[in-house]
């Protein structure tokens, strides 16, 4: 099977390669290269049997027409989210898109955490104070977590790991959820507007889909605490930014930790050090001292990269194989 790898980053081809040394995957025939699949690149895939993408390209109706013209046959995506997968348009053309659910929770869930404390206790501000040998205390203090409530929207595999790391913060742990699971014996489930009204942690783990499309905005920010500390490493999406930073400037955040944003692609994972920004949304995020921004790195961890790799060629196998494993779209 060929595959062609867009987007390829160093630790990308690092990780596959350990992985295709082993004998079992001899048939998969892997290209690197560099750009993101799109619209207009989808035409290098000519040839290919396959493609591998991730969650910062453009996998809508367009591209998805222009693999099927290049006989591309397997969608594989490295991630676990597929919102930017035209899903209906492969179907229609029996592509067959694969993912990798579950890879590491853990991995997601502890950045969750450390936007948390980053946000909350002002480390990053307290590192460069130090490098300039200022030692004074000013900017930096914040609130103890122990004996408040986290409110987790979404608890499946990330938002339970999630509670699992702010139950042993001594944190009483809410959830909500389209589907309860129950298997956690500390987590209560309460409906939205309670988990809105009652934490003092609001965590966001449900997947990007229409009903959870600018979940939070100015009606739902209302509702919640004055000084709720928020954090989303799901999708930008799920926040309304404009309302988010009126949110902030009103006062009504103690911190903010955000992962991701609604304007990530296009920058998210480039280095645009000496560009200037075409847009200003993330330069207003940055300004407030109480933000705190990464660029959707929470799955960026040796295990998770480990656990990407492996079960993207298992899945190309299992496709080759005429086996269905549970991870088709
Ligand atoms: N920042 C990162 O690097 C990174 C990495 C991996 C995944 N993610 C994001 O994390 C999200 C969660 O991943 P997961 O593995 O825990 O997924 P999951 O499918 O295990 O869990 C999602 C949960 O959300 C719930 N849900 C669905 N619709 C809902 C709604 N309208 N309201 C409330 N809950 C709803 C589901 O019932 C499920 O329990 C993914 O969709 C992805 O966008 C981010």
């Amino acid at each position: 099977m060929k595959i062609l790898f867009f987007g390829t980053k160093n630790y990308d081809e690092e990780f596959f390669s350990k992985i295709l040394q082993d004998k079992t995957y001899e048939d998969l025939d892997i290209t690197y290269i560099e750009p993101n699949l799109t619209p207009e690149t989808a035409s290098l895939a000519w040839g290919y049997d396959a493609v591998c993408a991730f969650v910062n390209m453009d996998l809508s109706a367009p591209a998805i027409d222009m693999l099927n013209k290049c006989g591309v046959k397997l969608i594989l995506m490295r991630s676990a989210g597929y919102n930017n997968v035209d899903l209906d348009q492969a179907k229609k053309y029996g592509i067959t898109v694969m993912h990798v659910p579950g890879y590491s929770p853990e991995a997601v869930a502890e950045h969750a955490m450390a936007l948390v404390l980053t946000a909350n206790r002002h480390t990053h501000k307290a590192y460069i104070k130090g490098r300039e040998n200022d030692f004074s205390l000013s900017g930096l203090m914040g609130v103890n977590l122990y004996g408040k409530t986290a409110g987790i929207i979404g608890t499946g595999k990330i938002g339970i790991a999630m509670a699992r790391i702010c139950r042993g913060f001594g944190m009483r742990v809410i959830g909500y959820d389209l589907y309860p699971n129950n298997t956690l014996d500390f987590l209560e489930y309460v409906d939205l507007d309670t988990l809105l009204k009652e934490s003092d942690l609001i965590s966001l783990h449900c997947p990007m889909f229409e009903n959870t499309y600018h979940l939070i905005n100015t009606e739902t920010i209302n509702k919640m605490k004055d000084g709720v500390i928020l954090v989303n490493t799901s999708r930008g999406g799920l926040i309304k930014t404009e309302d988010l930073i009126k949110g902030i400037r009103e006062g009504k955040f103690f911190a903010v930790g955000l992962d991701v944003y609604e304007e990530e692609n296009g920058s998210v994972y480039e280095d645009l050090s000496e560009r200037i920004l075409g847009h200003s949304t993330m330069a207003r995020l940055l300004s407030f001292p109480n933000v705190m921004v990464t660029s959707h790195q929470g799955f960026f961890t040796k295990e998770a990269l480990n656990a990407i790799s492996q079960t993207t060629v298992d899945n190309a196998m299992a496709f080759i194989n005429g086996v269905k494993n549970g991870n088709e779209l």
